[in-house]
């Protein structure tokens, strides 16, 4: 699906005109101007000056034509922006990111507060903390990044985000604002005044130990970003009278959430991440209003056990990853999500079986993944219990899989076995036909036998098949449907006339490796295609 689609936006995004030009620039530095076609029937006009060499903002009177969309002028030698620079240049995207500026003066850009839409000032070295003042009136900027620029220490020695620093600059359109790797460790409650469209705030990668209480003034915020800070609580009412549908928290220090922590998202919150902190258990009390939350990754914590009510009031979640945790659970713990679960992530969870039983009470499972567990061989577990299409498996220790783990399947499953211990097929010989549309053998110590040969010639499988390697018991290695192999085959066995019809498999996953290898070649010439017109 993804090749159909990248193809499409490459051969849309690629259609290269050439009205827009500059020899002169061209031939002076090392910028390229180009037009681009955008999907919208838009012709954006970029002058790329990226990686350039530049100490200054190069002649772009040199330019054809005065309206430009975006001016690159990022990873130079940029210490300052002159007067004259983008005078007569009416651009509305610039991305002045990876140099060395510390100002800009308000006056230099004046012209550009009613065209400029995105400004990116990434790595540079601006005092965020003495104002933004060059930026007063930009009533039309949507997108404005600040990351890893500096914050000067207060007189407590904290590096703190002041009160008022946006307010009075007229911000009104603003709805992206990120200070990733700023250094901040305290945000003044009113730091964020006169942001009204503020949508996306992205503070990852300070040293904040609480969530702010300036986001309380973000009435329209949807998304907040806070992972890789320093904090340890999630606070009651921490985001209350807000409209947040994703929070993400990975990699703090959180070891408790508060019962009420997310008190005034019940109905908004959709997506909540709290993956590498220290949680100790499934924080079902804070979580149990959240209604409409369809996604939770609680991943990488400290979670040892799953009680019978943990995911009670969860009644939307459709996704759940709790990977790396050395969790317990028993066939109670999940009866919560029953109606609602479609995906689940146990990966290194150390298990060491197939918890069928475990999960039989998710009706609605449709994908599966234990991998890097330790499950060994699968002898009475029944897999047909869970209505999966999907199940990897891979990284396990598993040698043998009795063929009645998938006696009843409903609909033919997808199977990820890479890397285990499996020296022969006789699980999907003896399985009722067509219940697998592809078994992932890679990594594998699989044996170029009879019952392999029956598998691959039969038909018994639908949809694409195995993948992987065999080895002969004379130790030569071949490719699972490589021509070679069934040469090597035929010697050995008399070949197996096909005697199932398997109905090609409907489901998402939908894609012979035919189409797959057509998808993939066509997605190669567009890109190349792409390289070339540039
Ligand atoms: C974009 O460029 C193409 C080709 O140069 C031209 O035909 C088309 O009219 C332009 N569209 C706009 C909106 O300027
Ligand atoms: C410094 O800390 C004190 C006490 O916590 C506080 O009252 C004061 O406002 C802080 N000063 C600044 C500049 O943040
Ligand atoms: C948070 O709210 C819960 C539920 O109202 C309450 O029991 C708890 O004491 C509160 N925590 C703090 C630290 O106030
Ligand atoms: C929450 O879910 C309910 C149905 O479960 C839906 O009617 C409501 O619109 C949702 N709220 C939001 C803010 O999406
Ligand atoms: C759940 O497991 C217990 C014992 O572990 C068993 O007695 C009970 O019947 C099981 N419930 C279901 C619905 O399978
Ligand atoms: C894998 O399974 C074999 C027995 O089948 C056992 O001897 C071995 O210890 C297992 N390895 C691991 C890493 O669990
Ligand atoms: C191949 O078929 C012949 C005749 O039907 C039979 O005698 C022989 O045993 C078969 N060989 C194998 C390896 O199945």
């Amino acid at each position: 699906m993804w090749t159909e689609i990248l193809t499409v936006l490459f051969l849309i995004v690629c259609f290269v005109t050439s009205d827009f030009q500059c020899p002169e620039l061209e031939k002076s530095t090392l910028c390229a101007c180009k037009e681009v076609v955008w999907w919208d029937n838009e012709n954006k006009t970029v002058v790329d000056c990226s990686s350039a060499s530049l100490n200054s903002v190069p002649n772009l009177g040199m330019v054809s034509s005065a309206e430009i969309t975006k001016i690159l002028l990022n990873g130079n030698k940029l210490s300052r922006v002159n007067l004259d620079d983008f005078k007569n240049i009416f651009v509305r995207e610039l991305d002045l990111s990876r140099n060395s500026l510390s100002q800009l003066e308000k006056e230099h850009i004046l012209h550009l507060r009613k065209v400029l839409t995105h400004l990116n000032l990434k790595s540079n070295r601006f005092e965020v903390d003495k104002g933004l003042k060059f930026i007063e009136g930009f009533s039309v900027l949507v997108e404005l990044i600040l990351d890893s620029n500096l914050i000067g220490y207060d007189s407590n020695d904290s590096a703190t985000l002041p009160d008022s620093i946006f307010k009075n600059l007229g911000l009104r359109s603003l709805r992206i604002l990120s200070l990733r790797s700023c250094g901040i460790n305290n945000i003044q409650s009113m730091a964020f005044e006169g942001l009204p469209s503020l949508e996306v705030l992205d503070l990852t990668y300070n040293y904040l130990e609480e969530i702010p209480s300036a986001i309380l003034r973000l009435s329209n915020l949807k998304s907040l970003f806070v992972g890789g800070n320093s904090i340890f609580t999630i606070k009651n009412n921490s985001f209350v009278g807000m409209i947040l549908e994703k929070l993400v928290l990975d990699y703090n220090e959180i070891y408790e959430i508060e019962a009420n922590a997310f008190s005034g998202l019940e109905s908004n919150l959709k997506k909540l991440e709290f993956h590498g902190n220290y949680i100790p258990n499934i924080p079902s009390s804070a979580l149990r209003r959240l209604k409409n939350l369809t996604f939770l990754k609680i991943s990488k914590n400290n979670i040892q056990k799953i009680d019978k009510d943990a995911f009670v009031g969860m009644q939307s979640l459709q996704m759940l990853e709790l990977d790396n945790n050395a969790i317990k659970f028993d066939n109670q713990s999940f009866v919560s999500l029953s109606d609602s679960l479609d995906t689940l992530l146990l990966r290194d969870t150390r298990l060491t079986y197939f918890p069928a039983n475990e999960l039989a009470p998710l009706r609605r499972l449709q994908t599966l993944d234990l991998s890097f567990n330790r499950i060994g061989p699968i002898m009475d577990a029944d897999v047909s219990k869970l209505n999966l299409r999907t199940l990897i498996l891979t990284n396990n220790n598993i040698s043998v899989i009795s063929p009645r783990t998938f006696k009843n399947l409903k609909q033919p499953i997808e199977l990820d076995l890479d890397n285990n211990v499996i020296s022969d097929v006789s699980f999907v010989m003896r399985a009722q036909p067509c219940s697998f549309s592809y078994v992932d053998l890679i990594g594998n110590p699989l044996t170029c036998d009879c019952d392999l040969e029956f598998v691959l010639n039969s038909g018994i499988m639908s949809g694409i098949g195995l993948t992987g390697h065999c080895e002969t018991i004379h130790g030569s290695q071949y490719e699972l449907g490589s021509s070679s192999l069934t040469r090597s085959l035929n010697r050995l066995c008399n070949q197996t006339e096909r005697i199932h019809w398997c109905q090609r498999y409907q489901g998402p996953s939908n894609v012979s490796m035919t189409t797959h290898q057509i998808h993939f070649i066509l997605f190669i010439l567009s890109f190349i295609i792409c390289v070339v017109f540039s």
